[in-house]
């Protein structure tokens, strides 16, 4: 994937003197939000576990991008390792200083039975997801108080913290927790300059996702999306605008918004009762008389 200016919406320079770390930026949306922080004149740093992935990246999208004041730069980091965050949030602080923004955008999923799941299998993505994103904000966050810098923190959730995520609960779970994350520290350390925000992607086919997801399958699940009000999966631009939105002084009055980025996928199947929908009258008119049945049955037992 590489941009052209046409791609996104924004004047050329926009991100000039920004500086941004992509967790799991070496890969799939992590990349292509770091394509675009670069093209708009930014200082991407990326982490990953993947080295070799980081240090490819960064010369495919600097070889890309020649012409950009910016840079990325790849760290090799398991953010379930304190420590190795502290590390890296120190290396990029010696590089040139404080962070503008953060994308918490590093995962780990996969579908199963919850009921299949051992310890192990939840840590390996609740460490991932809920406590190495949590670590990476802190870490970030005690040296912005500290130095009385402004930034912008985005995490990239999924539509499933409103709705659950079955067969993906430990996801759905981390994700979760990391939305109550955005709306709480967009109060406690909005005051400070530090504000949050998050982003619910619906379908962007990548390989990490797809491999993980849709085992097999990889093309055919995406093929038909009727059930998407705009019959399609999304376009790696239309999330890098968004993210680049979010990170800019431009957007600075938004704060605590989590903004899902789906066709609308989420309302068109949501809530959970979604099924219902395949209800015919018969059924409908059981159900009104078994309500009915119970509120007869509690309103004979009132006394008051
Ligand atoms: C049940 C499983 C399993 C599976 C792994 N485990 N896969 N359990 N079903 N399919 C269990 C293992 O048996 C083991 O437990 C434990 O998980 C740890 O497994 P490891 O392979 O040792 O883990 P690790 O090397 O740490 O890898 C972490 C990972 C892996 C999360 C399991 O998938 C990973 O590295 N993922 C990174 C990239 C990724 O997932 N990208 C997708 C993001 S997409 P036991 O007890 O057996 O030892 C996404 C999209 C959401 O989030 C929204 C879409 C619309
Ligand atoms: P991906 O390419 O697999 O991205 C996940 C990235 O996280 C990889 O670069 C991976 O690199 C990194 N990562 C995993 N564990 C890590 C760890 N312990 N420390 C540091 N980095 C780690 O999948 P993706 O689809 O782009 O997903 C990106 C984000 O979007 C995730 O938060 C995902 O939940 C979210 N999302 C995606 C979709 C979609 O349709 N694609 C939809 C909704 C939400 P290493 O393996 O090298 O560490």
């Amino acid at each position: 994937m590489t941009f052209t200016p046409d791609d996104l919406m924004y004047r050329p320079g926009l991100m000039n003197g920004e500086r941004v770390l992509i967790t799991g930026g070496g890969t799939g949306l992590g990349k292509v939000m770091a394509e675009a922080c670069l093209m708009l004149g930014a200082e991407v740093y990326i982490c990953g576990r993947r080295g070799n992935i980081l240090e490819d990246t960064a010369k495919e999208l600097m070889a890309a991008h020649p012409d950009s004041p910016g840079k990325v730069v790849g760290i090799a980091c398991d953010i379930r390792v304190p420590e190795a965050i502290k590390d890296m949030v120190d290396t990029i602080w010696a590089d040139g200083g404080a962070l503008t923004g953060l994308v918490n955008n590093a995962a780990g999923n996969f579908i199963s039975r919850t009921e299949d799941l051992s310890p192990r299998g939840f840590d390996a993505i609740a460490n991932i997801v809920f406590r190495g994103s949590f670590f990476v904000t802190l870490e970030c966050g005690k040296r912005w108080i500290a130095e009385g810098k402004k930034a912008s923190v985005i995490s990239i959730l999924t539509t499933w913290v409103w709705n659950g995520g079955p067969f993906t609960v430990p996801s759905a779970m981390s994700k979760a927790g990391l939305n109550v994350m955005t709306q709480s520290l967009a109060v406690e350390w909005g005051p400070k300059g530090i504000r949050f925000n998050a982003i619910a992607p619906g379908p962007f086919p990548t390989e990490g996702m797809s491999a993980r997801l849709n085992p097999g399958q990889q093309q055919s699940a995406y093929e038909n999306m009727s059930g998407n009000p705009m019959n399609r999966v999304g376009e790696m631009a239309e999330l890098a605008n968004l993210a680049v939105y979010l990170l800019s002084k431009g957007s600075e009055y938004v704060n605590g918004q989590t903004i899902a980025i789906d066709g609308g996928q989420y309302n068109a199947s949501g809530g959970n009762f979604s099924r219902m929908t395949e209800w015919g009258d018969d059924q409908w008119q059981a159900v009104k008389d078994m309500i009915k049945t119970t509120n007869e049955k509690d309103r004979a037992q009132r006394t008051v």
